[in-house]
């Protein structure tokens, strides 16, 4: 069976608002910020694939891992007939999943869900392509704001792989994790992969390459700001910082101000200055331990049946049921 064209949940305007509502929004606090929405367009998920080939990033290898041992269980114990997944991406992964399912028997429809149209239009093809007989339907969306939208009908698994969880801000995660518990039935699956808390210096040169990936990633951002609002960044003048917050527990990207700037924003007839040194923080990354994802599961109405590491414990992959 071929991809059917995307569905698309987030027309071109929404995408423009929001884009604008949120470099006014992020731009213009005393601590600048920028949502990680906005890394990827088609080249923004280009450099993500790099970066999941670099050396220093385990976190795609680690969830691999995980999945190469599990998708047989996972396939059998939840027994879907709709696999949906958010942030989809490539979906590299999770036709380790969709191997499971084929051997298995009775998936019917995948839907992969994705702000990034490039991304959802190549990963379709190519997954209709390579599973005849699966009904390929991909939706472009915003996880954030959309969960209320997706397919129902025959018992469902939702995957959100990648640690994507972890760049929401913890009050985010519990709205998401709340909204998808509204999104389901009980007794749907929630699949969801977290990375794990580490030594620091394993953690942190997984988002500062030495090949400068990442740091060409973070100041994509800039660009599609450039390209989308009429701005006038200088990405070469803005340095990649990786930091790691041991209270928080999480990875912070930031773009450092290499020297006094004024950028302005034509879109949004808004003018910003930037200090030598100053910082806007792109992304967070949560690292989590294996209680705390219980627990936040728990609070939004999920059980955690399962939780599984690679052999090196980097890396989990908890399977919860829709209390
Ligand atoms: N799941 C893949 C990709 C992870 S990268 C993997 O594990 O390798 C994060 C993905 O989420 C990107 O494809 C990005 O376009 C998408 N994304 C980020 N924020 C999103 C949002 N708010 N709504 C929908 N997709 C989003
Ligand atoms: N979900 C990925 C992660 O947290 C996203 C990511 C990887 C990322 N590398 C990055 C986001 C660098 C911003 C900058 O691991």
């Amino acid at each position: 069976m071929s991809a059917e064209p995307l569905e698309i949940h987030l027309e071109e305007q929404d995408l423009g608002r929001s884009l604008r509502d949120d470099v006014r929004t992020g731009l213009t606090a005393d601590a600048k910020w920028l949502p990680p929405k906005w890394f990827y367009d088609a080249r923004g998920s280009e450099l993500f694939e790099e970066i999941t080939r670099l050396a220093e990033y385990y976190p795609t290898r680690a969830e691999r891992a995980v999945l190469a041992e599990r998708a047989g269980t996972i396939a059998e114990l939840t027994g879907a007939k709709t696999l949906i997944e958010l942030g989809s991406g490539s979906s590299e992964k999770t036709r380790l999943l969709l191997d499971a399912f084929t051997r298995r028997g009775g998936l019917g429809t995948f839907v992969p869900l994705d702000v990034s149209v490039s991304a959802l239009r190549q990963s379709t093809a190519e997954i209709a392509a390579d599973y005849p007989g699966l009904r390929v339907r991909g939706i472009v969306g915003d996880f954030t704001h959309q969960l209320d939208r997706l397919p129902t009908g025959g018992r469902r698994l939702v995957v959100f792989l990648g640690g994507t969880i972890g760049n929401l801000l913890p009050a985010e995660r519990s709205a998401f994790l709340a909204a998808m518990r509204d999104a389901l039935e009980a007794g749907d699956w929630l699949l969801i992969g977290t990375d794990l808390v580490k030594d620091p210096a394993v953690v942190v040169p997984a988002y500062d390459d030495a090949a400068g990936v990442t740091a060409e990633f973070n100041r994509n951002v800039l660009r599609v700001i450039n390209r989308e609002l009429d701005a006038d960044f200088d990405p070469a003048a803005f340095t990649h910082v990786a930091r790691w917050d041991a209270e928080r527990e999480w990875v912070e990207m930031r773009l450092r101000a290499q020297r006094p700037m004024r950028v302005r924003v034509g879109a949004l007839d808004l003018t910003v200055t930037f200090a030598e040194g100053e910082e806007l923080r792109t992304e967070v990354s949560a690292k989590f331990r294996r209680e705390g994802i219980a627990g936040e599961l728990a609070a939004a109405g999920f059980a955690a049946h399962h939780f599984w590491t690679d052999p090196d414990a980097l890396f989990g992959v908890t399977l919860a049921r829709a209390e």
